[in-house]
């Protein structure tokens, strides 16, 4: 397949994701489940004016597009909080719908008239986007109350015993980190450059850490004893009340996607904020990994010196090597993939759950922003951490090991768990 039917394809994957995220009728896409994410019908026509920006105006806000300015407006991030967007007036969901396959038409034209050695990036950042505001949709669906909108998901392979608590060595030394536009065409700006970095030797989990764990912290004070928690983290878990993961309820069941069920002790655990995903660290005597060593541990391939594509080796991801794609809508029980190890012998990097490293976001050197000049950029410095590995969520075609997710440390509304390190 050519790159640009790669691509093509790619769009019409995503696209039919989201049409099926949004096969909704108009009022619940027009709510608000939570300050904290847009309506779901923002997220659907605001994928479209990306779209149309990128593609069809040479990212020219001043040539004229399909929208009047002032609608326009109301889909720049920048411009409008996640809370007000709720207030703006949006375009109707049967306009939205109607917008984005307008644009969506001529970008396939554009796509066909490209010539063979032309760059194709900025279709792959349009695939990006609008895989990762998919993501972004699922998030509020589960924060929706009432009975249930999706079913709860397809099934997973199971689990192998014995493997959660345990961890791999990771000898240290020299590793390359980051990938160049040569490697990876589709790597986004903050991917960028490949560069050697030295990490000295540490354990890292083999696999995330599990519901069954976070029970014990709990059981043992965990969230009830400061000593286990940095400053500001005894803080935020003082003023907001933390006692358990987001989503858990106080019987021992947890409701996801508006299904009330059992919490599976073998599952890793998700909705923890990275105060929260510190705190458990330090009780386990453990820490979180940094981001240099999460990629090591995940591409690097000690046995030739090089870097692996995916931890496993070179083959695309499929559903016998990690949970991706969004359809089980919760992560596998670990041991889950003993295929999709990395040499170092960790599993479950990517897919399952995004995991919390204790780095901030910060450029590789040499970074340069790509033409989404405010994707990466306007974060660094700011209090977010990084996230490593994908989750459940993620479309498979976006991820790679170098792929960088940042959030505030507060937050746990997303498909965020925790993989420990150790000192050696
Ligand atoms: C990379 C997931 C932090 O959702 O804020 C979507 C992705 N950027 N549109 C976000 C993004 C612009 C971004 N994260
Ligand atoms: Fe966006």
């Amino acid at each position: 397949m050519s790159s640009r039917e790669a691509l093509a394809r790619d769009l019409t994957l995503a696209r039919e994701r989201t049409l099926r995220l949004v096969d909704l009728d108009d009022t619940e896409l027009l709510r608000q489940y939570d300050p904290l994410m847009s309506p779901l019908v923002w997220d659907l026509a605001h994928i479209g004016w990306q779209e149309e920006l990128w593609l069809l105006r040479g990212n020219d806000p001043a040539r004229p597009g399909l929208l009047e300015p002032n609608v326009e407006r109301c889909y720049d991030a920048f411009q409008n909080s996640r809370a007000s967007r709720v207030d703006l007036p949006l375009l109707p969901p049967t306009d939205a719908r109607t917008y984005c396959a307008t644009v969506r038409d001529k970008a396939l034209d554009s796509l066909d008239a490209l010539p063979d050695d032309a760059d194709d990036f900025t279709f792959g950042l349009v695939v990006s986007h609008e895989n990762q505001h998919d993501e972004t949709m699922l998030q509020a669906l589960n924060l929706r109350t009432g009975p249930a909108l999706l079913d709860s998901g397809t099934p997973l392979p199971p689990g192998r015993p014995g493997v959660a608590g345990t961890s791999v060595p990771v000898p240290g030394g020299p590793f390359v980190l980051g990938v160049d536009a040569a490697d990876e065409p589709q790597s986004l700006d903050n991917e960028r450059s490949a560069h050697l970095v030295d990490v000295p030797s540490f354990r890292i989990g083999r696999v995330p850490v599990t519901n069954g764990e976070w029970r014990v912290f709990i059981a043992d004070g965990g969230y009830r004893e400061p000593r286990w928690w940095s400053e500001r983290g005894w803080q935020h878990r003082q003023n907001a009340n933390l006692v358990a993961p987001q989503f858990w309820r106080p019987d021992g069941s947890r409701i996801r996607f508006g299904h009330v069920e059992q919490i599976p002790d073998d599952e890793p655990v998700q909705h923890v904020s990275y105060f929260e995903a510190e705190a458990y660290a330090a009780w386990a005597g453990a820490r979180l990994p940094t981001e240099e060593e999460w990629e090591k541990a995940c591409a690097w391939d000690p046995a030739v010196g090089r870097r692996r594509r995916f931890p496993w080796g070179s083959g695309e991801p499929t559903g016998a090597l990690a949970n991706l794609g969004g359809d089980a809508l919760r992560p596998a029980p670990v041991g889950a993939y003993p295929g999709g190890a990395s040499a170092y012998g960790a599993e479950q990097m990517l897919g399952d759950v995004w995991e919390w490293t204790s780095s901030p976001i910060r450029p590789w050197p040499g970074f340069t922003p790509m033409l989404y000049e405010q994707y990466t950029q306007p974060f660094f410095g700011g209090d977010f951490h990084v996230l490593r590995g994908g989750a459940w969520s993620v479309a498979a075609g976006i991820l790679r090991p170098s792929f960088r997710n940042w959030d505030h440390p507060i937050r746990r509304q997303i498909f965020s768990g925790v993989r420990l390190a150790w000192d050696v």
